[in-house]
């Protein structure tokens, strides 16, 4: 045992889902730090084990209930061990967790974690063990990251959250149940947050939220409280301006169609350090189907923004979630998701089987798609999109790409690195230099997942 973590108290967080959850996970690491807790780096020696959930599908949420039986066993060997359930699930299920789960110590939802510290303490000595209350009047408290705590494996490369929330309620979705209203945080929070990140080394930011292109919209961003003045396309030229301290490369998600704007997507043009990539989830191919799902667009205007975005910037590399199966999805409809994906030739794609999800208005729909017809849509679905991934990649073969240099798993040498696209390059040699440094790579071959290169 590490003497330094002797008579110290250690977490070790897993983390589930989305970035937003990575992000978060971050967060309650900083503030354990801060209040003194050192990080362990095994679930074994932890005595805070903090699981940052999801429940996006039904799967993702039996992982987490699973994994917290597994963890009596913890308990047996250390029964001062405290366990804490944070996230989507802990919102969504509160009490319901502690009534499975006894042993939980703390229940902590997605609009509490600036709470962790006094409310694991409160709850250990016997207060509140299901803190997951949404306010009336939320706003993202200020909060910039503190880099005397040197702590990350990929340190040139951050996330920051601009907004909480959904308003959305795409009708299969529960992000608007977990997450609640949509809030985004002040303009010059969000700023002086990637500016302290730049300044500290920085290279590369994404900003996320769950639909970044309303950003500004449902509350002000500004300090004078004026509303709907200053949006997503203002922030990202505000953002790009600490190119001038180092930041290399900025990227967003995500992006929900119907709200992409012509100014958005002229930013690709204006913004030269805004990466040619866009994850723009389309979910289905079918009008009938997207209607269903409450998205707010049609195919025929989906289609009318790829276009444009492809007149602004001809390379752009587009990716897309896909949902399989949604109730009353035919055979037909199907066929057209199919359509949309020899149409656009995504990148790459997140497919998944619709998953009802408690709560959400998809659930209660009627023609269920059988398990075994979802089934073979997506493997369908995913063969086809392997397939074009593959043909994507190797028109890069031949080409010189900028590729920002990370070191692989596990390992210190500098023997990989992702394009302004996102692609990772396998270098056939490791360079010299240091993670977040931009070098020139010739592309040799292509998977269907990565490309190969030789620095030049
Ligand atoms: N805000 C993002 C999506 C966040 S959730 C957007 O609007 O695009 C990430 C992805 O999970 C979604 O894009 C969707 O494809 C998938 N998803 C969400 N709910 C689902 C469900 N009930 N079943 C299957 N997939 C789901
Ligand atoms: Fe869910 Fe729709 Fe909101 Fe995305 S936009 S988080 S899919 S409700
Ligand atoms: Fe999952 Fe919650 Fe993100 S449900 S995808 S962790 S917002």
């Amino acid at each position: 045992m590490n003497i330094e973590h002797q008579n110290k108290q250690t977490f070790f967080i897993k983390t589930f889902g989305c970035q937003m959850n990575e992000r978060d996970s971050e967060i309650m690491a900083q503030l354990l730090r801060e209040a003194g807790y050192a990080e362990s780096f095994t679930v074994g020696e932890a005595s805070l084990i903090i699981l940052n959930t999801c429940s996006i599908r039904a799967k993702a949420e039996q992982k987490v209930m699973s994994l917290l039986g597994h963890l009596r066993k913890n308990l047996k060997k250390n029964p001062d061990l405290k366990i804490c359930v944070a996230g989507c699930v802990a919102q969504q299920e509160g009490v319901e967790i502690i009534k499975k789960m006894p042993h939980v110590t703390l229940v902590l939802g997605t609009q509490n974690i600036y709470q962790l510290v006094p409310a694991l303490e409160y709850a250990s000595q016997g207060g509140s063990r299901v803190v997951t209350f949404f306010k009336y009047k939320y706003s993202i408290p200020r909060f910039l990251p503190d880099f005397s705590l040197k702590y990350s494996i990929q340190p040139f490369r951050k996330f920051i959250t601009i907004m909480q929330g959904c308003n959305n309620f795409c009708s299969y979705c529960v992000v608007p149940y977990t997450r609640g209203r949509e809030v985004s945080r002040l303009a010059a929070d969000i700023v002086d947050e990637a500016r302290v990140l730049v300044e500290n080394g920085v290279k590369e930011i994404t900003l996320l939220g769950q639909n970044v292109n309303s950003y500004g919209m449902t509350n002000s961003v500004v300090k004078d409280g004026s509303r709907g003045v200053y949006g997503f396309a203002q922030l990202l030229k505000d953002v790009a301006s600490l190119k001038k301290k180092g930041l290399r490369r900025l990227r967003f998600t995500t992006s929900n169609p119907k709200d992409l704007t012509d100014e958005l997507i002229a930013c690709f043009a204006e913004i030269d350090i805004l990466c040619p990539q866009l994850h723009l989830p389309v979910q289905a191919g079918s009008d009938s189907v997207l209607k269903r799902m409450n998205r707010k667009y049609s195919i025929e205007g989906y289609l009318e923004l790829v276009n444009r975005l492809h007149e602004v910037c001809p390379l752009i590399a587009l990716t897309t979630d896909m949902i399989i199966g949604f109730p009353g999805e035919t055979d037909s409809d199907f066929e057209q998701t199919m359509t949309l994906l020899n149409t656009v030739r995504y990148h790459g794609s997140f497919s998944f089987k619709y998953s009802p999800r408690p709560g959400t208005r998809a659930a209660e729909f009627p023609d269920v798609v059988p398990e075994e017809v979802k089934s073979a849509r997506l493997t369908r679905f995913q063969q086809r999109q392997d397939e074009i991934s593959l043909e994507r990649n190797r028109e890069y073969i031949g080409t010189i790409q900028k590729i920002m240099l990370e070191p692989e798993a596990g390992s210190v040498l500098l023997s990989r690195g992702r394009t302004e696209t996102n692609h990772i390059v396998h270098l056939q040699e490791p360079v010299k230099g240091v993670a977040g440094d931009i070098i020139s790579a010739e592309i040799v071959s292509a998977g269907q997942h990565s490309l190969r290169g030789k620095a030049v």
